[in-house]
């Protein structure tokens, strides 16, 4: 394939987004690399791989610990950082972002110490049909070791939740509720502010998994009035190994610490701890700090462009895409929700999504194929896995045009 022409659409300035990202000009397998792999995780600006590489030359010291000039800098702009995610969750405090290392880590952190306060036998948590591994298991385990009952709101087969059968769940032993914000797998965009609302006329607080909505989509946690939003910084265009837990001021206050150590004090003696405020209560050992300030990176890079112009073009490559696939013999597409992110999960009858993905690989385009961390949502659509295209502003509609012109040819060589 020749060089990618970018596309010209009038939203957003692809050409000059695109070489900010330098990997997106790289070949794979001797082909121009087209990445269709942001729900797995996004490609990073210059200005994230700057802000790290400036942070280890020039800056490394450790947070909160020191008087000398490197720390005392760094805890600064480390503490900027968390500003920074504050603002762009519109969050009332700063100390209400609580740095972890991602989406995982968060819940489990959640999960973890809510119980150790709020969970007893016979109560009740509910999740949905559509969460991905790092929503289930952790809440899952919890209900094992509490004797507590994992109750899962249902979706229909276009892949949107059953909200008159979540109402149906709740009930007085319902302590928490937690439900992604968008599907990684089937993109559907869920009506969480409506969820919220619901559980809140019951008095349930409610975590959102955020981490396939903050890449496309503006949050107001306070508008949301979400109790509890987790989010990975690597799929937000930032490094690996960082991600936040936004609590409500009274309920980070309330839970207990989850993991303690250094940081997490004021002060130890050998027959008690006094901890520390917020959010250092819930931030043990040294932190990601490169990372945390490679996030805030990040996020100054997309709000540059805006997270309106990003989801209005990202919508125009979601139906482009849709379109085109459609089109192809025997190609299923899995979720068909009414609102949807760029994300496209689909089938081919006959043809094992493995196969498929490795052509394509062959071929220089990456996508993700299997469970996608979705197990019981492969069991629920009856594949054993799908493959799935997912877009970030940084692709184009001659991207897909490449993808589904050598899709068509992957299908007819393994038929
Ligand atoms: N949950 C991530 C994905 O969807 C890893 O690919």
């Amino acid at each position: 394939m020749t060089e990618l022409k970018t596309s010209t659409s009038l939203l957003l300035n692809i050409e000059a987004i695109r070489a900010d990202f330098p990997i997106l000009s790289r070949k794979v397998n001797g082909k121009q690399l087209i990445y269709f792999d942001n729900g797995a995780t996004a490609q990073k600006p210059v200005s994230v791989i700057d802000a790290i590489d400036t942070y280890y030359k020039n800056q490394n010291a450790n947070i909160h610990r020191g008087v000398h000039t490197l720390s005392q800098e760094i805890t600064v702009a480390y503490e900027n950082a968390r500003t920074t995610i504050q603002k762009h969750l519109n969050a009332k405090h700063a100390h209400e972002i609580v740095f972890t290392s991602g989406t995982t880590a968060s819940v489990n952190l959640l999960a973890s110490s809510f119980a150790k306060k709020n969970i007893q036998a016979g109560d009740e948590i509910i999740i949905s049909a559509m969460e991905h591994h790092s929503n289930i298991l952790p809440w899952q385990q919890l209900c094992e070791e509490k004797d507590a009952l994992l109750k899962i709101i249902p979706i229909s087969k276009e892949g949107e939740l059953i909200i008159d059968e979540f109402e149906k769940l709740i009930s007085n032993k319902t302590k928490i509720i937690a439900v992604t914000h968008i599907s990684n797998t089937l993109g559907t965009i869920n009506p969480i502010k409506k969820i919220i609302a619901i559980a809140h006329s019951k008095n349930i607080p409610v975590m959102i998994d955020g981490a396939q909505a903050v890449p496309h989509t503006a949050v107001d946690v306070q508008e949301l009035d979400c109790d509890f939003y987790v989010f990975s910084g690597h799929k937000l265009f930032g490094p690996t190994g960082v991600g936040v837990l936004y609590g409500k001021e009274k309920w980070l206050n309330e839970l207990p610490p989850y993991q303690v150590g250094g940081g997490t004090i004021k002060t130890v003696t050998f027959e008690k701890t006094e901890y520390a405020d917020l959010p250092l209560k819930f931030e043990a050992g040294t932190p990601h700090i490169a990372g945390g300030i490679g996030l805030a990176a990040a996020i100054d890079y997309i709000n540059t462009i805006g997270l309106e112009k990003i989801a209005a073009y990202e919508h125009e490559l979601l139906l482009y895409a849709t379109d085109a696939l459609q089109k192809i013999d025997g190609l299923k597409i899995i979720g068909t929700a009414k609102n949807k992110v760029s994300v496209i999960s689909f089938i081919v009858e006959g043809l094992h999504p493995f196969d498929i993905g490795t052509l394509l690989d062959q071929m220089g385009i990456a996508v993700r194929t299997g469970h996608h961390c979705t197990q019981p949502l492969m069991q629920f659509y009856g594949v054993p896995g799908t493959i799935r295209a997912s877009f970030a502003f940084y692709n184009t509609k001659q991207e897909i045009d490449e993808f589904v012109k050598t899709l068509m040819r992957v299908i007819n060589m393994l038929k």
